[in-house]
């Protein structure tokens, strides 16, 4: 086999095996609660079902232009002034394939071969694997529950060295659900411009805070790389459809980029996509935010409740980064436990990088409250019994 031996370093996503084995077990009769799952687990919201049969029914399923739909690029521009107050030309907006497209294209035009970018460590398992990918090297910047999961100024600082290129981020962050405070997200963009290197910010997660509003990174400046998606606050994870902001200089580039890699994006994605800024849509969105705090609102303190520990609440995504130790030495052996034990599916902190990964674990509450209650009854009931 002639594989390239890149390939070493990218890793499968270690859950697909849990995931499998749970798989198996719900072809044997066993029921599963799945709180690994990282996508809302609601339909497509209405408004943006019918502008995709609309579309469709006309039959003229072309490509666009690689940047994206026009009109779809002023919808988001507006929706930066209407949630943030802020001006956005569309010019800088870059319709993509997903977040995960706006990441591709965003790197592609900056990483060089040798070239070193920090990531918080846990992170997005995906961003180092890019970063590998265009023959850069990933370099982590381990965060840990007492500075809530995020880098400070002076951290970055003194990990930036002469081979460092830029600094990834995420607010709110996977799979940690916490926030980078405006002021602390200033500093580090003020470092990082200091040092002449890039930002991206990953803010795939805006919409889906609770008790708090996200800022976004370009609300106080232009020399940022914001990437963004219809995946999560819009719950169209299916469809891939996602953007990217970027500095005008670098529009020409990634157009290039996006024309050779995938020449545009879904096109009815697209146009189903122009029904999310409606107030009906926003108003549906809105309400499945309420839903999700009030899940969390169930989750966390089960959780506690079980021995978890959980220092740095989760107050954005879908997710809690618990701290298992107090229950299990090796969280990657427990998730299989509580998977076959106890029927309940969660993500061991592994597949989040090397921080101590196997002291964690990610519950996502993408599932129904009277399932995140039956997950923890039977949580507590294997823990009882594995105790007595
Ligand atoms: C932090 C983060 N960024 C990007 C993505 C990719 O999202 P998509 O390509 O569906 O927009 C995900 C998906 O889980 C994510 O958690």
């Amino acid at each position: 086999m002639n594989i390239a031996s890149r390939m070493a370093q990218i890793e499968p996503f270690h859950v697909m095996e849990l995931m499998a084995r749970a798989q198996t077990l719900e072809a044997e009769g066993k029921s599963i609660i799945h709180l690994e799952v990282g996508e809302p687990d609601f339909a497509t919201a209405d408004p943006i079902l019918e502008a995709a049969r609309a579309f469709l029914a006309g039959g003229h399923v072309h490509y666009t232009a690689a940047l994206g739909l026009a009109p779809l690029r002023e919808a988001v521009s507006g929706f930066y002034h209407a949630r943030y107050g802020i001006e956005v030309s569309p010019e800088r907006i870059v319709i993509t394939a997903g977040a995960s497209g706006a990441l591709l294209l965003a790197l592609g035009v900056l990483v060089n071969p040798g070239d070193e970018w920090l990531q918080p460590d846990p992170g997005y398992p995906c961003n180092r694997h890019f970063v590998r990918l265009l023959e850069g090297k990933a370099v982590p910047l381990p965060v840990d529950a007492a500075s809530n999961f995020q880098p400070d100024a002076a951290q970055l600082e003194s990990a930036w060295t002469s081979r460092t290129r830029g600094l990834m981020l995420a607010s709110p962050a996977n799979p940690t659900g916490t926030l980078i405070a405006p002021d602390v997200m200033d500093a580090l963009a003020d470092v990082v411009a200091k040092k002449s290197g890039s930002l991206l910010v990953d803010e795939i997660y805006h919409g889906l805070t609770y008790d708090i509003d996200a800022t976004t990174a370009l609300a106080t400046r232009d020399d940022v790389f914001v990437i963004n998606s219809f995946s999560k606050y819009f719950g169209m994870t299916g469809w891939r459809l996602g953007w990217l902001v970027a500095p005008q200089r670098y529009i020409k580039e990634i157009e290039k980029l996006a024309q050779n890699i995938y020449i545009a994006p879904s096109t009815l994605a697209q146009h189903a996509a122009l029904a999310a800024f409606k107030p009906e849509t926003i108003a549906i969105l809105e309400s499945r935010r309420q839903e999700f705090a009030a899940r969390r609102d169930i989750l966390v303190p089960g959780l506690r409740a079980l021995g978890f520990q959980i220092a740095a609440e989760s107050r954005g995504a879908f997710y809690v980064y618990a701290n298992s130790q107090k229950l299990a030495d090796d969280s990657f052996r427990f998730a299989g436990q509580l998977l076959t034990e106890a029927g309940v599916a969660a993500t061991p902190g592994l597949d989040f990088g090397s921080n101590a990964p196997e002291q964690h674990m990610r519950f996502a509450y993408t599932v129904a409250q009277p399932q995140i209650e039956e997950a923890l009854d039977r949580i507590a009931a294997y823990l009882a019994l594995r105790n007595s």
